[in-house]
């Protein structure tokens, strides 16, 4: 590995660093930036470097470049597919310093900000101005902007809102040369020139550094209305989906539990399961929002129609704030649930919303070909389906040897349904395998073309989203 030989260029960065810029080569440093929350991966960089302006990331990049030094781009370590995990060592480049708010524009309804602001204070300063930043991961509290942005992250209001792309209007970037470029303009409408801002946004920090993001806003709808609805069988509740749009509701999130995973969360949140009718074996939560109160029923009165139309359950409303956050909380603390209970591998397929009901059937029967147990939730109203394939119940061999045979089964379907490998949580590291089901080797090869114009020598987050890039080492 890179990191082995890490001596060799570490004295001549110190020389350089020394004294004016945040560097660490200290165990508790590294360890933290060695792991996210992919699995149970470790890749030590050699140091960790906090700049604290564009001007450091750009010291950083050139001097790296220089060097033939790996860099990785690296936020709050909340990934979900190994995306800033230093896998060569080398440099990992924290934006745990550049974490400013630099300007709420009122007047525009936009926000600059740097990569480490965390998603949740974003929304909440923004918010005390009746402002509204639509982009919800569940790890809002913890994740970055600038690991959103390198993502392309969802969450549950993407049903509604869209995803991080849908509201950058401007990037600074710092390329791997030290070049700093701006990407597009502070403007609502561009059509000048390559949408290089698209490009920048999901590019898992493999093309550039982002110093700064401009951000559109829009005015807070204030009110909404949270239910609960339970159903008696999973591909009941998929089916359920397409529906409530059919019918012109908007929900404003719509997720799916399959029963393995409410049972999960309300166990992790010392919440008694049993509680649980035993005839329920899915759930769908149902958010719509608005900027009046009288707005929402109109919304509901055609989701209910569904709902009774299909035969759900009775549908449980949060009565108040505190219950819709404790429904909310138990949605959003599904995956760190299942990851408490057992190792398992997490896949993120998406498909066309209407052909989640096939894709969920695939990914059981899959299962039982295989003999693996799957959990299974995600944003449904995106056809967006998490699978968390579980350890438990399988042998190491099966995990070693067999596992990935199963995962391309379950992709091959999730192509076969006009679907891809990820809807928000990145290629990174562990899915790069997949990669020919999702492109032929022409558009692969271009995409690897745009990789080299950006960053020739293939020291920037080497080793990520494609399987066929050579590395340093
Ligand atoms: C979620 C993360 C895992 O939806 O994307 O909870
Ligand atoms: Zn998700």
């Amino acid at each position: 590995m890179f990191g082995h030989m890490g001596e060799m260029w570490i004295k001549s960065f110190q020389e350089e660093f020394d004294g004016f810029l945040h560097w660490s080569t200290g165990e508790a440093a590294l360890r933290r930036m060695a792991s996210d929350y992919t699995e149970d991966l470790v890749f030590m960089p050699d140091v960790v470097v906090e700049p604290q302006s564009t001007i450091e990331v750009q010291q950083v990049l050139k001097w790296a470049h220089a060097h033939d030094v790996p860099v990785t781009p690296a936020g709050a370590m909340t990934g979900l597919s190994g995306g800033a995990l230093p896998v060569q060592g080398g440099i990992s480049l924290s934006s745990c310093r550049m974490n400013r708010i630099v300007a709420i524009d009122e007047l525009n309804h936009q926000v600059i900000v740097e990569p480490g602001v965390i998603v949740q204070e974003l929304q909440e300063a923004v918010q005390e101005k009746s402002l509204f930043y639509a982009v919800d991961p569940a790890s809002r509290g913890s994740c970055t902007i600038g690991g959103n942005l390198a993502e392309n992250s969802g969450g549950p209001r993407a049903v509604k809102y869209g995803v991080t792309k849908d509201w950058v209007l401007n990037l600074q970037v710092v390329l791997m040369d030290g070049t700093v470029i701006e990407t597009g303009a502070n403007t609502l409408k561009n059509s000048t020139g390559y949408n290089l801002t698209s490009l920048m946004v999901g590019s898992e920090g493999t093309l550039g550094y982002i110093t700064q993001a401009t951000l559109k806003l829009l005015p807070w709808p204030r009110h909404n209305a949270l239910m609960l609805v339970p159903f008696s069988s999973a591909s009941l509740a998929c089916r359920a989906v397409s529906e409530i749009f059919i019918a012109g509701a908007q929900p404003s999130a719509l997720e799916f539990m399959e029963r393995s995973a409410i049972t999960l969360a309300m166990e992790h949140e010392g919440l008694d399961a049993t509680e649980l009718d035993p005839q329920v074996a899915a759930h769908l939560l149902i958010e719509v929002d608005g900027f009046e109160p009288d707005s929402l029923m109109p919304q509901l009165e055609r989701i209910y129609a569904v709902l009774s139309r299909i035969g759900s359950g009775d549908p449980l409303m949060a009565e108040d704030d505190a219950a819709k956050e404790k429904l909310w909380r138990l949605r959003r603390i599904v995956g760190e649930a299942v990851k408490s209970k057992c190792p398992y591998k997490e896949e993120d397929t998406v498909v066309p919303r209407g052909r989640l009901p096939e894709l969920l059937e695939a990914v059981k029967r899959i299962g039982t070909e295989f003999g693996f147990e799957s959990i299974c939730y995600g944003h449904a109203g995106d056809g967006n389906l998490h699978v968390n394939i579980l350890k438990d119940g399988v042998t190491d061999e099966f995990w070693e040897t067999e596992l990935s045979v199963a995962v391309r089964e379950i992709f091959k379907v999730v192509r076969a349904l006009g679907g891809t490998l990820s809807g928000e949580h990145g290629i990174g590291w562990v899915q790069k395998p997949y990669m020919d089901l999702a492109f032929s080797k022409e558009s692969i090869q271009l995409q690897l073309n745009i990789k080299s114009v950006f960053d020739p020598k293939n020291l920037l987050n080497p080793l990520k989203i494609w399987p066929s890039v050579d590395s340093k080492i």
